[in-house]
């Protein structure tokens, strides 16, 4: 099915703009001025970067397996950079993040909105170390490629499910059998990852040999170094 891509110069949250608009729209603006993030927190939304919400049809069930498809569909784009996933939906080059995906369901709707760093590297206080894509690609053109393997990628996930799509994530995923710490609402925990299950909650061996699901965190890699050009 064709995207009907709306654009906009300036806008507070594509986000925001998604929601008056009907299923396979995709709003994309030049300029955010109130981008917003995973947990409450600012999408520091610099000019020159990308912007786009992806307005999707709501499934029946577990709606929020399409962030694992919208970020499969972001990486796969990424491939040349050997960009690669930290669970659930953060873009990370070089260990660093260069893209997050924020999804919100309303009614009938799942919005997904993307942000990538594709020509200039935010500026502030950041979780995570935060890089750009140094403009190696045109916002138009990497949008468009995105939305080609999102839409490959949706079909997969209706004919063959969550399974199919957790075997493709999995090509991209760090930390799989590695330390990883996970910040959690109220409290930090350290384990092994082991992968992921099938409603996509983060399978965590904690040191004491249990297993614990975890379902929304912030993930930390302890042992992937970030590397600096
Ligand atoms: C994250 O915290 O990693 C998710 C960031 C999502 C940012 C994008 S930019 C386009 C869309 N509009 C928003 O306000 N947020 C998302």
């Amino acid at each position: 099915m064709k995207w009907n891509v709306k654009y906009f110069d300036e806008l507070l949250s594509t986000n925001d703009k998604a929601l008056d608009e009907l299923c396979h729209t995709c709003v994309v603006a030049k300029k955010q001025t109130k981008g917003r993030g995973r947990c409450g927190r600012t999408w520091v939304s610099s000019e020159g970067n990308l912007f786009f919400s992806l307005v999707l049809e709501k499934p029946k069930t577990d709606a929020h397996l399409l962030s694992f498809v919208v970020a499969l569909s972001v990486v796969e784009c990424l491939k040349d950079l050997n960009a690669k996933l930290k669970w659930p939906n953060d873009i990370l080059v070089n260990g660093k993040k260069v893209a997050g995906i924020l999804l919100e369901a309303v009614d009938d709707k799942v919005i997904a909105g993307v942000g990538i760093n594709t020509k200039v590297v935010p500026t502030g206080d950041f979780l995570y170390p935060v890089a750009s894509l140094n403009g190696v690609y045109e916002n138009e053109d990497l949008l468009h490629h995105i939305l080609e393997r999102l839409d490959e990628n949706l079909y997969v996930l209706k004919e063959q499910g969550f399974l199919a799509i957790r075997e493709k994530y999995f090509n991209f995923m760090l930390g799989i059998s590695k330390q990883i710490k996970v910040q959690l609402p109220l409290e930090e925990v350290q384990g092994t990852l082991l992968g992921i299950a099938l409603d996509g909650a983060m399978e965590l061996k904690l040191n004491d040999s249990s297993i614990r699901l975890i379902r929304a965190g912030d993930v930390f890699l302890m042992n992937e170094g970030i590397k600096n050009e």
